[in-house]
């Protein structure tokens, strides 16, 4: 329901509309603020400013509650798989049948990269963070599809989309390969799109491999549980440089480096990082929590508080289940899992963490899988952004969609005042 917001500045009163979403959240419109008061508002870390309006995804941060499209995420972890959130993202509606078997064999008929692609894959150190190879090679697609950036091409964006789907993982399992110093695999056309990429991640040609359905089952949720997270960093910056008509290689790109970072995806590595730093100091959790509260420590317990949630990430509540459940199924015993456990307890009876609402986010308990699923630590936050891929691509399309204009944030300078150049000898 729209109503008004009234703001007295030097003594005048303006009146600005206010809008409510479906959900409740409610907005002021301050579109005229500036050129009728002269003022903007500033909000460092837009923790306060809405950057746009979506119908792709609802967060409660309050209550824990996180709905794709309009469907909770514990119904589509649930009863979903990966491709078919895919779809509800990027076009709205659940598939069809005959909707999720076009939309399936378009990406199966995709998953082949270009062998020179294998050129610049091979131009990386052994030792290259994945996350900057995959960041470079996704913007590099650009150059093979250059179609994607001409104005004057016709629009194959439909196309663009179902490339980068099948694409992603047919590169990110090159980083894997390249790392072990084995040789990489092509796609098989016969499997589904998780058993498709543990495939490509693990089968040797020495040896025949099948997949385990638990580990595809696995992953297919762990994809699912990553898929879309409304305004986030990542998702936040493929909209700002999609919205200079950038293309959506390069803007997919630009999510993965925002992605990279620890504060961001890059948590779920972090975690597994400080879970085994905790165990190799003999399990003290109440060590490590007291030093997350000290200030001049410099360390956080990563995998913990959000943005958004001030209270349990319901990702994490269904990847903590799901760990133990995993975990028990593939019969591996891994004792950061009891460590993240006793953490996660001491943390919600402290004062310091409820105080602030930190609780553990969907980093806490990701990496714990995704280890027992037999994927290295520093692959994590690769898997955060093949999950996350179709929710940056349904954000991009809805930008586009939309019309949005350019962003383009204002600010209030700090810096020195007009004055006089100086040459050099003077100064
Ligand atoms: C993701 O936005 C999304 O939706 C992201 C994401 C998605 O799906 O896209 O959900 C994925 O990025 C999850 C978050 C992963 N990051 C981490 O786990 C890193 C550790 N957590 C934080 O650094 C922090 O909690 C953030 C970055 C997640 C949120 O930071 P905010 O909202 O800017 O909060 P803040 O840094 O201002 O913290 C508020 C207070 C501060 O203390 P005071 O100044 O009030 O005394 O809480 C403290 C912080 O020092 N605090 C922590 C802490 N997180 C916040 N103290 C110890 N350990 C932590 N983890």
């Amino acid at each position: 329901m729209a109503g008004t917001a009234e703001i007295i500045l030097d003594g005048k009163t303006y009146q600005y509309p206010t809008i409510e979403g479906t959900e409740g959240e409610k907005a002021i419109d301050i579109a005229k603020l500036r050129d009728e008061t002269g003022y903007i508002t500033i909000d460092s870390g837009y923790k306060n400013t809405g950057a746009t309006k979506s119908a792709i995804t609802f967060l409660d941060g309050e209550l824990g509650i996180l709905h794709y499209r309009g469907y909770s995420i514990e119904d589509l972890a649930e009863k979903a798989n990966f491709l078919e959130v895919a779809y509800l993202l990027i076009y709205g509606e659940l598939p069809t049948t005959e909707q999720y078997s076009k939309f399936e064999h378009d990406i199966r008929t995709h998953t082949i990269v270009n062998e020179d692609m294998r050129r610049i894959f091979n131009g990386f150190p052994v030792n290259a963070h994945p996350m900057g190879v995959m960041s470079s090679l996704v913007s590099a697609m650009s150059g093979f599809y250059p179609d994607s950036y001409d104005d004057k091409a016709p629009d194959r964006t439909e196309t663009h989309i179902i490339r980068l789907l099948a694409k992603f993982p047919t590169l990110a399992t090159w980083c894997y390969k390249k790392s072990h110093g084995h040789p990489i695999n092509y796609p098989k056309n016969s499997l589904d799109y998780c058993s498709n990429f543990l495939h490509m991640m693990f089968s040797l040609p020495v040896e025949d491999y099948h997949v385990d359905p638990i580990v595809s089952a696995a992953l297919n949720k762990l994809l699912i549980l990553h898929a879309d997270h409304e305004q986030n960093c990542s998702t936040s910056t493929v909209r700002l440089v999609g919205s200079s008509k950038a293309n959506i290689y390069s803007s997919i790109s630009a999510g993965i480096s925002a992605l990279w970072g620890p504060l961001h995806g890059g948590a779920n590595q972090e975690v597994i990082e400080m879970l085994e730093e905790i165990k190799a100091d003999g399990g003290d959790v109440m060590k490590f929590v007291n030093k997350a509260k000290d200030k001049n420590s410099g360390f956080r317990l990563m995998g913990f508080g959000h943005r958004v949630y001030k209270n349990f990430d319901p990702r994490a509540r269904i990847i903590k289940k799901a760990a133990d459940d995993i975990l028990g199924k593939l019969g591996v015993n891994d004792p950061v899992l009891e460590i993240a456990k006793g953490l996660e307890e001491a943390a919600l009876h402290d004062d310091y963490f409820v105080s602030r609402k930190l609780y553990p986010n969907v980093d806490f308990y990701s990496g714990i899988i995704y280890r027992a699923l037999g994927i290295p630590t520093n692959m994590f936050t690769v898997m955060f952004a093949l999950g996350r891929l179709p929710g940056w691509i349904a954000q991009w399309k809805e930008m586009r969609a939309n019309k949005e204009p350019i962003g383009r944030p204002r600010q209030i300078y700090t810096g020195a005042t007009d004055r006089p150049f100086v040459p050099m000898a003077e100064r």
